[in-house]
């Protein structure tokens, strides 16, 4: 079946390559009201988001340098935002159990989709060094910046590495359907 949904889930796939060009206003809040509308355990609504643009741009170039070298193609990137949490803003159950990485991930997943459908490329990223993200900006030890994100316009793929230039033109890899996905019973490893 082809569903709206697929059909952007399809559209999603990340390139690395990403024009300087500005995003507008407009798009960057309905970005982030997509990240707010997200579901979260008890809605508590865990998740926190360090936004880089070109108003302050050495507020932007402090956060691209805790970018890994790997991470180049996103240094040159409008947006660079990074997600940030930690434990006790969300579900803490039977003391093992934390939820507040799981929604902040459900809240990214929203960011990209948006961003997506309003023809920008989003790519996460873990290349980078927290540690630097909170000295930067004075965020305490206590949060947890799990994820940073790259949002742009596509841009021209001569600024990519061959490597990147490569994998941005191959088809996506998925895991088989039957490998994820068990209906009436588990896949994967079961008890004897
Ligand atoms: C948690 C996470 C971390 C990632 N870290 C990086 C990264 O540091 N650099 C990068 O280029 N891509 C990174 N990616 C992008 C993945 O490589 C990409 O999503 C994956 O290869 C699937 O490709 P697709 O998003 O185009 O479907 C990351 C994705 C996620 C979800």
């Amino acid at each position: 079946m082809d569903t709206q949904m697929l059909k952007l889930l399809h559209r999603r796939k990340a390139t690395r390559a990403i024009s300087e060009r500005p995003v507008e206003a407009e798009k960057v809040e309905a970005i982030f009201e997509a990240a707010r509308l997200s579901a979260s355990c008890a809605n508590n609504q865990p998740w926190r988001f360090l936004v880089l643009d070109g108003d302050d741009p050495e507020a932007l170039s402090r956060g691209r340098e805790a970018l890994s070298g790997g991470n180049y193609w996103a240094k040159t990137a409008p947006l660079l935002i990074f997600g940030y949490s930690k434990p006790d803003l969300d579900c803490q159950i039977a003391g093992t159990r934390e939820y507040y990485l799981f929604d902040l991930g459900m809240a990214v997943q929203n960011i990209l989709l948006q961003a997506t459908e309003l023809d920008l490329v989003a790519r996460p990223m873990a290349g980078f060094s927290p540690g630097k993200v909170r000295a930067a900006f004075g965020l305490t030890d206590e949060f947890e910046v799990l994820v940073a994100i790259a949002i742009g316009y596509e841009g021209d793929l001569s600024t990519l590495s061959e490597k990147h230039q490569q994998v941005s033109q191959s088809p996506r890899q998925r895991k088989a359907m039957e490998e994820i996905v068990g209906f009436n019973a588990p896949v994967g490893h079961v008890q004897e």
